[in-house]
């Protein structure tokens, strides 16, 4: 079934020792890029760059609109390792695998995750263009059996009951509210409903989603999240609103769609990462 292979020490360790003899920097923040918002890795000064394909045990990334590369440079004069494109469940890895990218980054030394990703609007008021600060999630895959850290635990890496009272961490919150205020660009706040996917929601899902405290869904991001504070990262996370989710199923959402909100969101997501990176 889809929840093996589960990825071993020795792995994950053999991929961080690629990444190494490949870059000297030392990041301790690290940055995945969600749909659409690839662009931002262009922001990176004096990159080394390591395409996904040159990593063992590395999952391929299948999506269009998913680059496939690791970023490592500069970006507010702080070391960061950015993942231009990340992994899906849906793309048909595992659970395991689709998280090896946490691990490799723990493994690395790196303290802090700043997860974004394209997000349908749930919460009535959210319109295309909005930026979602996360401030909780659902993890309503994991609750269906497809939780990450399922499998042998790994007790050098986390604990085997790991706590998830504040997965988003209080004080990058703060900070990244801060960033909204000096930049002027309006920051959203909800809770990300994370679904497999590959296929968009059926109103009654939506609703469904509505009613059990959503304000935002995707198909990516709680398993990451989940890893990352197994393994004790600080994460901050951002959604950037594509598409309003279709409740009343009278809009259609396409993949397209999500793409270009995301190209639109580049730049002031851009502006509010660099005032958070300021900050750390
Ligand atoms: N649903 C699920 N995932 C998404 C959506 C959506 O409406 N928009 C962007 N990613």
């Amino acid at each position: 079934m889809n929840n093996q292979p589960f990825m071993n020490i020795n792995e994950i360790d053999e991929v961080a020792a690629v990444i190494r003899a490949r870059s000297s920097y030392q990041p301790k923040i690290g940055l995945i890029l969600g749909s659409g918002l690839g662009g931002l890795a262009d922001a990176v000064e004096k990159p080394d760059f390591i395409p996904f394909t040159d990593l063992p045990h590395w999952p391929q990334s299948t999506v269009h609109g998913h680059t496939g590369r690791l970023v490592i440079g500069k970006l507010e004069n702080q070391d960061v390792l950015v993942m231009q494109g990340r992994i899906h469940f849906y793309e048909g890895y595992s659970m395991s695998q689709v998280t090896l990218p946490i691990r490799v980054m723990q493994r690395l030394g790196l303290e802090t995750l700043v997860v974004t990703n394209a997000a349908g609007a749930i919460h009535p008021d959210f319109i295309p263009g909005d930026l979602m600060l996360i401030t909780d999630n659902l993890n309503l895959v994991g609750m269906m059996g497809f939780n990450p850290l399922i499998g042998p635990n790994m007790d050098e890496l986390g604990p085997r009951f790991p706590d998830m009272s504040q997965s988003y961490d209080r004080a990058l919150n703060d900070t990244a509210r801060q960033a909204s205020r000096e930049t002027g660009i309006p920051l959203r706040e909800g809770v990300y409903a994370g679904l497999s996917g590959p296929s968009f929601e059926s109103p009654a899902d939506l609703r469904f989603l509505r009613a059990v405290g959503a304000d935002a869904v995707g198909m990516s991001t709680v398993p990451e999240v989940i890893v990352a504070r197994h393994g004790g990262l600080r994460v901050l996370g951002i959604s950037g609103i594509s598409n309003k989710a279709n409740l009343d199923g009278n809009t259609v959402t396409s993949h397209e769609e999500v793409l270009e909100a995301g190209r639109v969101m580049v730049p002031k997501l851009e502006q509010i990462l660099r005032s958070i990176l300021r900050k750390l």
